[in-house]
C-alpha cells in the first residue's frame, strides 16, 4: 500500500504515520526526518535544507524530489511505504505520480489530518522542536494553507482524499485512520502490498 499524510504542522502525521507502519510493515518516508538527518551530516545539502526549515520555509523543490527520488529506487520501497510531510507542493505531487508511475504502481490513499489552529499551537509549544518558535511556527503554517493545502483538491480530484478529524487522543485518531484505509490490527500481514 502506498500512503501519503497531508497536514498542517503540529498534525500528528508523525505520531500516526509511526503507528502505521507498523501495521502495515512497510517503510516511513518523512521528508522531514529525512532533512533533519542530512543536517546532522553538514553536507552542503543539510546546510541548505537547514537554513529553509529555520525560516519555516518549504525546501526547494528540486532537493526534496532528488532525496525521494533515491530513496524510493531502494529495494525496501517497492511493496509499499508511507509518505509523511510530502509531497507539500504540486509540482511534488506531480513528480510523485510520474516516479511512481515509472514504477509501474500508485497512491492508494491520502490521508488529510485535520486540527484546529489553537490546538497546533499547543501541541508544538509542548514538544520544542528547533523550528517549533511561535513566530516559525506561523511561517510553517502560512506555507501550508498557500502551498501545500491546495494538494486537498489535487487529491480529491483523483479520488484518494480520505479527510480525518486529528483531534482526539492518539488512539482515537488511529481508529479513524485504519477506518480510513480498511485495515484493521488483524489483517496487518495480508495488506502491505
Ligand atoms: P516536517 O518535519 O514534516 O514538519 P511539519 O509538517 O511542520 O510537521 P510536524 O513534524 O511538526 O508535525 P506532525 O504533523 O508530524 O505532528 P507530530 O506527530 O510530530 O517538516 C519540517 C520542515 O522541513 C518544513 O517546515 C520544511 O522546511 C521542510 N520540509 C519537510 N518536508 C518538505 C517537503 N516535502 N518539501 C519542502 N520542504 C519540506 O505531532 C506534533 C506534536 O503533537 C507532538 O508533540 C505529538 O506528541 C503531539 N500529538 C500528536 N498527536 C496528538 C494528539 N492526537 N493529541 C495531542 N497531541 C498530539
Ligand atoms: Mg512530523
Amino acid at each position: 500500500m502506498r500512503i501519503v499524510f497531508i497536514g498542517p504542522p503540529g498534525a500528528g502525521k508523525g505520531t500516526q504515520a509511526g503507528r502505521l507502519i507498523q501495521l502495515l510493515e512497510i517503510p516511513h518516508l518523512s521528508t522531514g526526518d529525512m532533512l533533519r538527518e542530512a543536517q546532522q551530516t553538514q553536507s552542503e545539502f543539510g546546510e541548505t535544507a537547514a537554513e529553509y526549515m529555520a525560516a519555516g520555509k518549504l525546501v526547494p523543490d528540486e532537493l526534496i524530489l532528488k532525496i525521494v527520488h533515491q530513496r524510493l529506487s531502494q529495494n525496501d520501497c517497492l511493496q509499499g511505504c508511507l509518505f509523511d510531510g510530502f509531497p507539500r507542493t504540486e509540482p511534488q505531487a506531480v513528480a510523485l505520480d510520474a516516479i511512481l508511475a515509472e514504477q509501474c504502481s500508485r497512491l492508494d490513499h491520502v490521508l488529510e489530518l485535520r486540527v484546529e489552529e489553537d490546538e497546533i499551537l499547543a501541541r508544538l509549544a509542548l514538544r520544542g522542536r528547533s523550528d517549533d518558535q511561535p513566530d516559525v511556527i506561523r511561517k510553517r503554517l502560512k506555507s501550508y494553507l498557500e502551498l501545500t493545502r491546495p494538494l486537498v483538491a489535487y487529491y480529491e480530484r483523483k479520488n484518494l482524499l480520505r479527510p480525518i478529524n486529528g483531534t482526539g487522543t492518539t488512539d482515537e485518531v488511529f481508529g479513524r485512520v485504519r477506518d480510513a484505509i480498511g485495515v484493521t490490527n488483524d489483517t496487518s500481514g495480508d495488506s502491505a502490498a
